[in-house]
């Protein structure tokens, strides 16, 4: 594999292999054993959207292993004023040995693999949130000591994390339960690969699709870039949330997964985050070895 614009492009060996060497580069790192594995590499990070956990990690985990990350805010860069991404991909492609995008529209993640020459890693996108998926897929294991046949039920709305939820979880494996409003369900291509695994299902009715599920994920009813819809998204996810009711239909030794930033009191109540927050910090945390595998692979 050459990039990682969505994790459908990528086979369940190439995602199981990178989660191994991820569980590796963690247990390296509790070690205190260096692995500087991109040592001399350049890894550019163009955000058109905020973030906390996307930007440190990345930062961090270049630096980790030998390399250096540049950010590039599309504010302050070209890319704000509009240089088209055919342009940028070509340029970048002749300074840095890599690039990391964090943006709106799928389509210019993979216009810039396509004009660009080197590795490009989606750091999220309306569509996709793999370098997420990935650090969820870890975390899960790390607790269940196993990913196939345990059931991931994902409650909310049918973006970036549903879609690629859908495509990870099936991929390793797991049986994917979700529920979601009918106005806001994952990409149509998407769940018809999905129902052609035969082990998803799609519900309206957040208690039906957590029922005697491994793990339970939501995401926020707005989105970065929704911030208008705000109004109507609370209307129309009203009922789609986590809390101690939904849990209780869930395997009594049920996870939580939440990519963060929380709104509580939207998609989870304050008792149902506290009650799994190890897991979810874990999960946090596992952002920095997931990727660090991703930019192992692709750049090393
Ligand atoms: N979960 C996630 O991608 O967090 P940031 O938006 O802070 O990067
Ligand atoms: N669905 C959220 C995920 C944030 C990490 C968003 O796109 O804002």
């Amino acid at each position: 594999m050459k990039h990682l614009l969505k994790l459908m492009d990528w086979t369940s060996g190439e995602i199981l292999e990178t989660l191994d060497l991820a569980d590796r580069l963690k247990a390296e790192n509790k070690a205190g054993i260096a692995h500087p594995l991109l040592k001399g590499k350049t890894l550019a990070m163009l955000f058109s959207k905020s973030s906390t956990r996307t930007r440190v990690s990345f930062e961090v985990g270049m630096y980790q292993l030998g390399g250096h990350a540049l950010f590039i805010s599309n504010k302050e860069s070209q890319v704000g004023r509009g240089e088209p991404v055919q342009d940028t991909a070509r340029v970048l492609s002749r300074y840095v040995d890599g690039i990391m995008i964090r943006t709106y529209a799928q389509q210019e993640v993979e216009d810039l693999a396509k004009y660009g020459s080197v590795p490009v890693i989606n750091g999220l996108t309306d569509y996709a949130h793999p370098c997420q998926v990935l650090a969820d897929l870890q975390t899960i294991r790390e607790f269940k000591g196993k990913l196939k046949g345990l059931k991931l039920c994902f409650i909310g709305d049918g973006i970036n994390m549903a879609n690629s939820l859908i495509v990870g979880g099936l991929k390793t494996g797991m049986t994917v339960s979700l529920a979601c409003p009918d106005n806001h369900r994952p990409d149509p291509e998407i769940l018809k690969w999905a129902e052609s695994t035969g082990r998803f299902t799609l519900t309206n009715d957040p208690k039906t699709a957590a029922k005697d599920a491994d793990v339970v994920i939501t995401d926020v009813w707005v989105s970065m870039g929704q911030e208008a819809e705000k109004l109507q998204r609370e209307k129309d996810f009203a009922g789609y949330l986590v809390d101690e009711a939904l849990m209780a239909v869930a395997k009594p030794d049920c996870m939580v997964q939440h990519c963060l930033p929380a709104h509580r009191g939207e998609e989870i109540t304050e008792e149902a985050f506290e009650a799994h927050a190890k897991e979810i910090f874990e999960e946090a945390e596992n952002r920095l070895h997931a990727q660090k595998a991703v930019l192992v692979r692709l750049l090393g």
